[in-house]
């Protein structure tokens, strides 16, 4: 996944790309570059492998030209090694024409081979460059209709920006399965991967549809198909502010996440979680179809992937029919048997993840009935989805995610309540309880994060672990994945996370007094059973550092270190214990130097399988 940026109007473009490349860097950042038309007709292009801040140095050593058009990208490689040569823009053999790409070019090998044999010079490992030398072949002085033409013999996922010197006014963007946005602003347009990269400048964007080239100047915006046929798009007035997406005097957006979580929850339950009742109006259209349903598979990657696994657990508890987790990567090209009484749940805070999109694109030609549950207004996947649930939780920059697990699982909570009241199979009084729960639940995740303070301290202590075991049992089980997920990702300290009565039948060797053993080890229905897994594992010199539930002091005699969350049913359980396992993951990565926002080697969204 890449981050795309463009702007056309009467102001300086230079600043402007690369302060919309700086918010959106989370997408990738193995390079950056940059394009711009200058004043008197010359395309300048300057990129640098690594991060922003190397393009940046490299446009105060070489200088930056005026210019009132431009385009910028930050890169997440998935063709050829993250270099200088390979970073974006890519340029046509007359160096007139530039082009920048986020996904994949799937037929390019075809395409780079018909274009060497035709006698152009490609000089990059990129299936971008193609693009550009496509694009040259089909110029006849229209650049719209230039990008249209070569895109038409592009096969795979894309979302492109397109300019030519010798059309200094002109903008094209396309895409194909990859977001991209157009925002509108008075005088002036932007083109984008993400609204993030436009907010300083204008809430009102178009959300373009596969397929979509949009045909930008500073006057306005003219949206056709690939085939040049006309297509009207809709502007969306976007209504979270900068400052929503700014640190906000937190050291790493991943911190200032950590603490949006009671907000965030909140926000996940608004208009949702009434006075005494669970309602989800998204879900009425799907009514009839949803009292049908006899299976539910969930698809999703990553810590949407475990989200899905709480849900898939209380599911199956509440509704008592198989509810199945799956990653989308596997369910793709292995699934099930599929049918219009099987519902298909897609979890995805990007709602871009091509792993997540390509199995639910498939359960969708099968007939089942689609619930996609996202942050993200007008992203992919609500394209394939019957019924929407957004989380709410406002925009997620650090790479790892975490608000959206908590938004995720009680956003999963509340369909699932919806559904066994929609089945008859939520009694009144449970419905009182789960509402007063849910909306206690923001307060208990304030507490829960002042209670985790120790997490910071424990950290340190731990820091030079060889490695991690985590534990839990029934919905505590995806806990323990998301808490080693968690330490892995940000910190770069080995972690397994394992359901606790399979420590004994193999990982149970890797433990030692240099392998803590991580137990999430909350009030439960298998609690007891848990522990005795956890002896287990301090038998072998384990140290046992534990997330228990407020006031369960038997777990003092268990565990050398606790982390206390408060008290809540079962269900929720999962939302409390994970903070105190985010903060951890935090803390242990500080005090090892990682990049915590931007991880090596990751991005946020994956928009390739
Ligand atoms: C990437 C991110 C993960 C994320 C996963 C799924 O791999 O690094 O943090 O959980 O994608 O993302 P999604 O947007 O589908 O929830």
């Amino acid at each position: 996944m890449c981050g795309i940026v463009g702007y056309v109007g009467p102001r300086q473009a230079a600043p402007i790309l690369l302060e919309g490349l700086a918010r959106l860097e989370y997408r990738g950042y193995d390079s950056a570059g940059i394009a711009l038309v200058t004043a008197g007709g010359e395309m300048f292009v300057e990129k640098r492998a690594g991060k922003l801040q190397n393009l940046r140095t490299a446009l105060l050593e070489d200088g930056t030209p005026s210019a009132a058009i431009g385009l910028a990208h930050t890169r997440w490689a998935t063709h050829g090694r993250p270099n200088d040569m390979n970073a974006h823009p890519h340029t046509d053999c007359s160096g007139q024409i530039t082009v920048i790409h986020n996904g994949i070019i799937e037929n390019f090998k075809e395409l780079r081979d018909d274009l060497l044999a035709r006698g152009h010079t490609l000089s990059s490992d990129t299936d971008t460059e193609a693009l550009a030398h496509l694009i040259e072949e089909a110029y006849e002085g229209d650049i719209a209709d230039a990008t249209r033409a070569a895109l038409r013999q592009a096969h795979g996922a894309y979302a492109v920006a397109v300019m030519h010197a010798g059309e200094p006014k002109r903008l094209v963007g396309a895409r194909m399965n990859v977001p991209l946005i157009v925002g509108i602003g008075e005088g002036e347009n932007f083109l984008a991967s993400d609204v993030a990269a436009v907010l300083a400048h204008t809430r009102k964007v178009i959300f373009l549809e596969e397929g979509d080239v949009a045909d930008i100047d500073a006057g306005g915006v003219i949206v056709t198909g690939i085939d040049g046929s006309p297509r009207e798009r809709v502007v969306t007035q976007i209504d979270w502010s900068i400052e929503k997406a700014e640190k906000g005097g937190y050291e790493h957006f991943m911190l200032k996440e950590m603490h949006e979580q009671p907000e965030a929850i909140l926000a996940a339950i608004t208009g949702r979680v009434h006075d005494s009742t669970i309602e989800l109006h998204e879900l009425e259209p799907l009514a009839a179809r949803l009292r049908e349903v006899e299976r539910v598979e969930f698809v999703a990657c990553g810590t949407a992937n475990y989200a899905s696994a709480v849900g898939a657990y209380v599911f199956q508890d509440w509704l008592h029919i198989p509810a199945r987790w799956n990653i989308g990567s596997e369910f793709r090209y292995s699934p099930p048997p599929l049918d219009a009484k099987t519902l298909v749940v897609a979890v995805t805070q990007s709602g871009e993840t091509a792993d997540t999109i390509a199995p639910t694109r498939y359960a969708r030609a099968q007939g089942c009935p689609i619930i996609a549950i996202t942050n993200t207004v007008g992203s992919a996947i609500t394209r394939e989805a019957d019924a929407v649930l957004f989380l709410q939780a406002g925009p997620e920059i650090a790479v790892v995610a975490t608000k959206t697990f908590a938004t995720q699982v009680t956003t999963l909570i509340l369909l699932a309540a919806a559904m066994a009241k929609l089945r008859g199979r939520l009694p009144r009084e449970r419905e009182l309880q789960l509402v007063n729960e849910l909306r206690a639940l923001p307060d208990k995740a304030a507490r829960a994060l002042v209670m985790a303070e120790p997490a910071k301290e424990l950290a340190r202590r731990y820091v030079n672990s060889r490695g991690f075991m985590f534990v839990g049992r029934g919905v505590t089980y995806p806990v323990a994945l998301e808490g080693a997920l968690k330490l892995k990702e940000v910190s770069y300290v080995h972690a397994e996370g394992y359901a606790a009565g399979e420590l004994k039948h193999g990982p149970i060797s890797l433990l030692d007094a240099e392998v803590p053993l991580v137990a999430i080890a909350t009030r439960s229905s298998v609690q007891g059973k848990l522990i005795s897994n956890v002896m287990e594992g301090r038998a072998r010199d384990a140290r046992v550092l534990a997330v228990a539930t407020e006031g369960d002091d038997v777990i003092r005699e268990y565990a050398d270190d606790i982390l206390w969350v408060p008290e809540s049913i079962e269900e929720l359980s999962p939302i409390l214990a994970a903070i105190p396992l985010q903060l951890f993951a935090y803390h242990t990565a500080v005090a090892r130097g990682t990049d915590v926002d931007q991880p090596r080697n990751l991005a946020k969204s994956v928009t390739v399988e």
